[in-house]
């Protein structure tokens, strides 16, 4: 039975901090920001956001577009590590939000939990209820997978530079216009790992950069070699001589902490694809760099990271493969529209693979290309840490939803915050009411109460 993504909806906050402005407030070259993390612009929450409230944005707006109403609705799943609850689940809250508009009770047949596993968590939603469609027990019933972040680091660290808050939903059911996953071909990786994580009750999280940024490439190349092994003995890709798996992917899209790590996870893949094929010794050639090579050949995690030297040299191979020819075709063609989205909102964790997907769509879809049949690789990475790398093909009633698509409209009309402004809010000095922008006929936070159940409310 097919199983996909039918459409996609994203709701961004309308405040946004310019690289520029705060690139010059932190003593940065702007270029830093611009060029060497691919961040222009980061989308900040107003006082009244919290990522139930950008869920529920989201949801109402792809119920609302698609005319469903919540008999149709048979899962809805939140997946999010800005969590502020320990106990009671982020979609309960959406629910609560929702039934304001659909009526009390409206979701009550309605199942689903909150699922975390830092960025990689909805594609674990993805494919959970995926498989709930597959399984038959949908009953042509959809389901509301939505990925919902604000990423926030404290200020004055190195990742400041990379903050954002959006929100993605994905309405999925078993006749998809959008995307229908392959089969039997999802791979994950997984290891206790501490790159990235936020012990209860801190704000923003712990952050080990570097490493996690090579931690991300790795699991990801672990998750692939698993998906080649199952995409060649499930029968859905077989690899003539001078091919790779990649060869068989249209699109990549890669979780973006910041656009330009996915042209890092990008390369990272590819080079370790193309070590085993005739052309690699004219690659290496032209790079004019030794490729370094683990103390551990078969590259495990210990072996990697333990070893500052290989790091670095890792690096810097990695970077200088990035500005071959070779690689540059490959990244404009199967990446390069998957990052512009991100460019101008920044990260969102677990929602960023899937902003990507949707930019990818979006920007492909208008220089004209047919994108039916056209499969999509994801390389999705969530740290603590594991990873997920799986695929789908485009519809052919895709151009029903993306024909639709247009990014700028969207995201405006945006107020680009002064840095003293974005300052008091990075600090929560001010309550939900003294919220900057006046919304309306949206859910907001109204008021945190610990002692009562009201939260959300839409205005
Ligand atoms: N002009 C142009 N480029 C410049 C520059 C300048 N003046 N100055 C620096 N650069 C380049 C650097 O060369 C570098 O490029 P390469 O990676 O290609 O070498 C890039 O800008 C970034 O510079 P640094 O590596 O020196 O940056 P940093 O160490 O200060 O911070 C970071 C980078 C570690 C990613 C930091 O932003 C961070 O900690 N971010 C949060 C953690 C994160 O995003 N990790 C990603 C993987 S984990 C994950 O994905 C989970 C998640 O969502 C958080």
């Amino acid at each position: 039975m097919a199983a996909g993504i039918d459409d996609i909806a994203i709701y961004i906050p309308r405040l946004y901090i310019d690289a520029a402005d705060f690139a010059k407030a932190r003593g940065l070259d702007p270029e830093k920001l611009q060029k060497g993390l691919g961040v222009s612009q980061m989308a900040i929450v107003d006082t009244n956001q919290d990522p139930a409230c950008l869920a529920a944005n989201a949801c109402l707006q792809i119920m609302q577009k698609n005319k469903l109403s919540p008999e149709d609705i048979g899962r809805l799943y939140v997946s999010t590590e800005s969590s502020f609850d320990e106990s009671k689940a982020m979609n309960s809250y959406v629910i609560g939000m929702l039934e304001q508009v659909y009526g009390q009770g409206a979701f009550e047949h309605c199942g689903g939990v909150e699922t975390k596993f830092a960025c990689v968590s909805g594609s674990y939603a993805l494919y959970d209820n995926t498989n709930w469609i597959r399984a038959g027990e949908a009953e042509g019933k959809h389901a509301l997978v939505v990925v919902s972040d604000i990423a926030k680091y404290d200020m004055g660290s190195s990742g400041e530079m990379t903050q954002g808050a959006g929100a993605v939903v994905m309405l999925l059911n078993d006749e998809p216009r959008l995307l229908s996953f392959d089969p039997k071909v999802t791979a994950t990786s997984i290891k206790d790992e501490y790159d990235f994580y936020r012990p209860f009750g801190k704000e923003t999280p712990i952050v080990h950069g570097q490493y996690s940024n090579l931690l991300y490439m790795i699991q990801v190349r672990k998750a692939l070699e698993t998906y080649k092994k199952k995409a060649i003995s499930s029968g859905l890709m077989k690899l003539e001589p001078g091919e790779t798996i990649l060869d068989h992917m249209d699109y990549l899209n890669m979780h973006l902490p910041y656009s330009n790590m996915g042209k890092k996870a990008l390369a990272y893949l590819v080079r370790h694809e193309w070590r085993q094929l005739p052309r690699w010794k004219k690659i290496i050639q032209e790079i004019g760099i030794q490729e370094p090579i683990p103390k551990d050949p078969r590259g495990t995690i210990e072996s990697v990271l333990g070893d500052e030297e290989f790091m670095a040299k890792d690096h810097e191979f990695t970077k200088a493969f990035t500005k071959t020819r070779e690689f540059q075709e490959i990244y404009e063609a199967k990446l390069a529209s998957s990052l512009v989205a991100s460019k101008m909102i920044g990260n969102l964790y677990t929602a960023s693979l899937y902003l990507g997907f949707r930019s990818c769509l979006e920007f492909e879809y208008q220089k004209g290309i047919d994108l039916n049949g056209k499969r999509f690789g994801f390389g999705s990475y969530g740290s603590g840490s594991s990873a997920m790398v799986f695929s789908g093909t485009i519809q052919p009633q895709y151009e029903e939803i993306v024909k639709n698509m247009n990014l700028e409209a969207e995201l405006a009309p945006r107020r680009r915050l002064t840095l003293d402004e974005y300052e008091t809010l990075h600090e929560n000095k001010l309550s939900p009411e003294e919220s900057i922008l006046r919304t309306k006929r949206e859910f907001i936070l109204v008021d945190v109460n610990t002692t009562t159940e009201s939260r959300g409310e839409r205005r």
